[in-house]
């Protein structure tokens, strides 16, 4: 089980051992938990995002949280949005935008995302 607490291992050894990330991908798949530190689409964070785009609305929100579970975590895991400071998350999207290579508009969707979902409190367990 992946967790917010779970330690990211040292991307070297991510990137030598495809192998287990292929592994760990295919785990998620049958587990359907791997996106569970990926705060769900709620009106809630919906509103966080409209304090920094007016027009984000909650399809709009469903799309960017869907590219950020399905096109960030094919060379590392996916990252927990309250790991990362607004101003980290300014930086990494930059970057990551590139090697996920992303359109300027899903840029700024999934950026507005990660910062809504990280002010998001976390849900309850189930
Ligand atoms: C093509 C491979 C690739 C894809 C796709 C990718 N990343 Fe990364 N990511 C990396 C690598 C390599 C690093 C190591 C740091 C660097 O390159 O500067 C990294 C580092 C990161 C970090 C910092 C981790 C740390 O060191 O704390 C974050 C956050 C991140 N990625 C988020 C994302 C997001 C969000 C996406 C989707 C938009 C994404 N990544 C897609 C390869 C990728």
């Amino acid at each position: 089980m992946i967790t917010a607490q779970t330690p990211m291992p040292p991307l070297h050894r991510i990137r030598r051992s495809a192998l287990l990330t292929w592994g760990v991908a295919v785990a998620c798949a049958a587990l359907a938990g791997c996106d569970a530190v990926i705060p769900r689409v709620t009106p809630e964070l919906v509103g966080y995002a409209q304090r920094r785009d007016p027009a984000a609305d909650l399809p709009g929100m469903e799309v960017a949280r869907t590219l950020y579970v399905n096109r960030c975590n094919s060379c590392h895991s996916l990252n927990d949005p309250r790991a990362y400071d607004e101003q980290e998350w300014h930086t990494w999207m930059r970057k990551m935008a590139r090697k996920a290579k992303l359109t300027s508009t899903q840029e700024a969707a999934m950026l507005v995302f990660v910062l809504a979902a990280r002010e998001t409190p976390p849900e309850k367990a189930q």
